[in-house]
């Protein structure tokens, strides 16, 4: 995730010698420094010593330890920290600061690798506009970005767009699955399934009509669009996706209580 970030900004204008990067592994710093152009450091508090916005990409698991190292660095401070790291609720990262701080909570996805992802951010109250400006513009260097009202809508985008990725790869699978059962090679149905998708999606984007308008557009009566759809209406297909999308929200909850221990 920090590479995608650290290659968005810097195909954004960011100038390399703004960015430090940290990292435990010798072998990981050497290969972001050349990678990159970067300064890479072994220690965080030396990386963040100048630094205005500290990105937090590390493990949930690892979060506590990292942000307390932190605390006496950020102390009376006015640096922004922003969080990508899932489950971790600003609260959690401010009692480890031991201090009010200016902090930004965000939830990524995988396609930010590839510049296309689509990220949501939570805003604390001591975040200033200019500094929501400047994480908001670096979440948009690797996809689209939105702010949320409540924290609590967290989990609600962990089990939309953090998780989405793999529903669609899912759905696509067995499409592909059923083409290459019904006769077309796997190259074939590959690239018809995945280029429909894609073809869909950029579709929806661009047009101003709703999926529910654009469904019914592609779906003439009595054609051979409406019998697959009648058939994953019998299917309950609606239903599952909300019950698969609950189950994803509640596991956002739940790791989010056992990280903030
Ligand atoms: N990947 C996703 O799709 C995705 C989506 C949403 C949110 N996120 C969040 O993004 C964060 C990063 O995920 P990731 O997949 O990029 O994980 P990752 O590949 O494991 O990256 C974490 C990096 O942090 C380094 N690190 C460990 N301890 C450190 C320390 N004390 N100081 C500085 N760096 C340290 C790790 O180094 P070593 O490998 O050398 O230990 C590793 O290079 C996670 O919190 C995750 O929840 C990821």
């Amino acid at each position: 995730m920090s590479r995608s970030l650290i290659g968005g900004l810097i195909a954004n204008n960011v100038k390399t010698k703004n960015l430090t990067a940290t990292d435990p592994d010798e072998g990981q710093r050497q290969n972001m420094a050349e990678q990159f152009g970067i300064t890479t450091l072994e220690d965080n508090n030396a990386a963040i010593a100048d630094a205005d916005v500290i990105v937090l990409a590390v493990k949930p698991q690892v979060m506590h330890q990292v942000v307390s190292g932190l605390a006496e660095a950020v102390k009376g401070s006015t640096k922004l920290l922003v969080s990508i790291a899932a489950g971790i609720k600003l609260d959690s990262l401010s009692e480890w600061l031991g201090e009010p701080s200016a902090i930004i909570r965000v939830m990524p996805n995988t396609p930010a690798l590839i510049q296309a992802g689509a990220a949501a951010l939570f805003a604390n109250k001591h975040v200033t506009v200019s500094q929501k400006n400047t994480a908001e513009s670096m979440m948009r260097s690797v996809g689209t970005a939105i702010w949320l009202e409540s924290e609590d809508l967290m989990d609600t985008v962990t089990a939309l767009s953090g998780s989405g990725p793999a529903y669609f790869f899912y759905f696509m699978e067995a499409m592909e699955k059923a083409a290459i059962d019904m006769g077309l090679n796997n190259e074939q149905a590959r690239l018809l399934t995945i280029e429909t998708a894609l073809g869909a999606a950029k579709m929806a984007l661009l047009s101003a009509s709703d999926l529910a308008e654009l469904r019914t557009q592609v779906t003439s009566p009595g054609g051979t669009t409406e019998q697959a759809l009648n058939t994953f209406k019998q299917g309950k297909l609606e239903e599952l996706v909300q019950a698969a999308m609950n189950a994803a929200k509640q596991r956002s909850i739940e790791l989010s209580k056992s990280f903030g221990k």
